[in-house]
């Protein structure tokens, strides 16, 4: 998002390249990376002169792993698959069969092919392995004379999948490790969260229009949740991977404190990714520290059972595949964090996240406070029964995922001779404001790693900063007592019930994610998109 990102500036990429990927036979190259880099190749984004060289140990040719892609790509490209343009780009394609973790002379012969094959000088590569395999790749890539030096005219960009370091002091050993053959600005650590357009777009809404931005502060705001709903579970062999991780690592450490960052920072002085990223770090070490006595009191943690999810019986947690029938790992985790600064002091910012929970939905709702004085009744049913109650807060909801686009509650009298008000929504969807399908997250992240530009990646004090706050609460989780308790919820439900502990005041409810931007204006309508979990 530098500035030569932005609207008519932003040029295709002229620079050749080669774009290695290790571990390429996985789920990210044929799911993710390929259909993005063909998106990126149909919509002449990319130069005439690039390769893509898949880097793996299955048994494969140039030729067989391009039948592979084309085989896969139909079904998971975002756009519609044309024969001639697919030929043409699989014609960049190509395959390197060797194991990393066993085959001392892999890079030395790698680096020969490159040399052999002409291939273009500018190197990037995409680490989508084992995260123990992350440091040991970097330096193997440095000692086999991969890595080009900063100074040097052709560039080397390494490109590094989370999760990054599974607490702060292995994120901390693992950014020494790559920071003694890379520098900085030669590393590109992924969250794709921010390649998301509607988490770009927070920045937008928030520093482009002066309506919103004067109201984002402790004087007006209440509280804020973010969640990020699946309904997915183990599915696809993941099981052995998330075991290890859980929901902390694999979802909030990353991806919902990247969501916080946007909507907490301070407008940066530039749009440029230092003064971004600057701004992200300082909102990040603004959170106050969970403290080790009390994580029970800010953090929340569960697993699935059996339920159903869509219509579909599915099994609980420990049932999945590659689970361990003991296992503790958390599939839902609920915190409330408070950022320690002038702008947010005392407003609870609560984050929540779960696998198999009753919808996919990751939004952003901003609760406001009730104006000072209250002149306004609504009323509000909870079943048959129904009450008079103060006309509620304005809220304003970042629906990041789907049916993406921005809705903000706010009141209205509705028609007749009584003065009763209720709850309407305006509202803002993509699909319906602009047509074309937005573009990929990796579409976003690829290009930008290829043009250089790291706005959209996290840095090392960002990382740094994050494992800080979790690191207490996984210590509390997983220290030598087990910490404190693991909460069940049914599959198909909002969460285990507990979570609601972590509320402020008993004003507070869960968002619903999904339901706003529907467009029904009804007493209890929209507005009853917060529910007890
Ligand atoms: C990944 C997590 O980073 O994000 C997954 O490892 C999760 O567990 C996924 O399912 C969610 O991404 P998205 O884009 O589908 O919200």
């Amino acid at each position: 998002m530098n500035p030569t990102s932005q609207g008519a500036s932003l040029a295709p990429v002229r620079e050749p390249f080669t774009l290695t990927i290790f571990g390429a036979t996985g789920d990210l190259t044929h799911r993710k990376l390929i259909p993005a880099l063909y998106a990126l190749f149909r919509g002449g984004w990319l130069p005439e002169q690039f390769a893509v060289i898949g880097f793996a140990r299955r048994d494969y040719t140039d030729e067989s792993f391009r039948a592979w892609l084309r085989e896969t790509l139909p079904r998971f490209s975002r756009i519609p698959v044309e024969t001639a343009s697919l030929e043409a780009f699989l014609g960049h394609v190509g395959y390197f069969k060797a194991d990393i973790e066993t085959d001392a002379a892999a890079f030395a012969d790698y680096r020969a092919r490159l040399k052999q094959g002409k291939f273009p000088a500018n190197r990037l590569f995409y680490l989508s392995i084992k995260p123990e395999l992350f440091a040991g790749a970097v330096e193997r890539l440095k000692s086999s004379g991969l890595i080009r030096r900063p100074s040097e005219k052709a560039w080397t960009r390494v490109v590094i999948e989370k999760p990054f370091g599974r607490d702060l002091a292995s994120a901390r050993a693992l950014n020494e490790r790559c920071l003694e053959h890379l520098s900085e600005n030669q590393i590109y650590r992924i969250d794709h969260y921010l390649g998301k357009e509607t988490a770009q777009n927070i920045l937008s809404f928030r520093f482009a229009n002066i309506l919103f931005e004067p109201v984002f502060n402790r004087q007006f705001v209440d509280h804020v949740q973010i969640t990020a709903a699946e309904t997915v579970g183990m599915e696809s062999g993941r099981g052995a991977y998330y075991d290890a991780a859980g929901a902390l690592r694999d979802m909030v450490q990353n991806h919902l404190l990247q969501l916080l960052c946007l909507v907490a920072m301070e407008p940066p002085s530039k749009l440029d990714a230092e003064a971004i990223r600057n701004e992200k770090v300082k909102a990040l070490r603004s959170i106050e520290m969970p403290t080790p006595g009390c994580i029970d009191s800010v953090a929340i943690r569960a697993q699935y059972t059996a339920g159903t999810v869509a219509g579909r019986p599915v099994p609980g947690y420990r049932e999945e595949e590659r689970i361990a029938p003991d296992s503790r790992t958390p599939t839902y985790v609920a915190l409330r964090l408070q950022l320690d600064n002038w702008r947010w002091a005392g407003v609870p910012f609560y984050l929540r996240t779960g696998k198999r929970l009753a919808a996919r939905a990751t939004e952003i709702a901003v609760k406001f406070k009730v104006p000072p004085l209250q002149l306004f009744e609504t009323v509000e049913c909870q079943g048959d029964v129904c009450e008079f109650v103060n006309a509620r807060p304005n809220r304003l909801i970042f629906r990041i995922q789907p049916r993406e686009g921005i809705s903000l509650r706010f009141c209205a009298k509705r028609p007749g001779m009584q003065y009763r008000v209720e709850d309407v929504e305006m509202d803002f969807s993509y699909s319906a404001a602009w047509s074309g399908a937005v573009p990929e997250a990796y579409e976003r992240l690829l290009l930008d790693v290829i043009r250089g530009d790291s706005t959209l990646f996290t840095r090392s004090d960002e990382v740094d900063a994050a494992w800080t706050i979790m690191d207490p609460i996984l210590r509390a989780w997983e220290g030598g007592a087990g910490g404190g308790p693991l909460y069940q919820y049914e599959a198909g439900s909002w969460g285990p019930i507990e979570a609601e502990s972590l509320f402020h005041n008993s004003e507070v409810y869960w968002h619903t994610p999904g339901m706003s931007g529907s467009n029904v204006v009804s007493v209890g309508g929209p507005a009853s998109t917060e529910s007890r979990a």
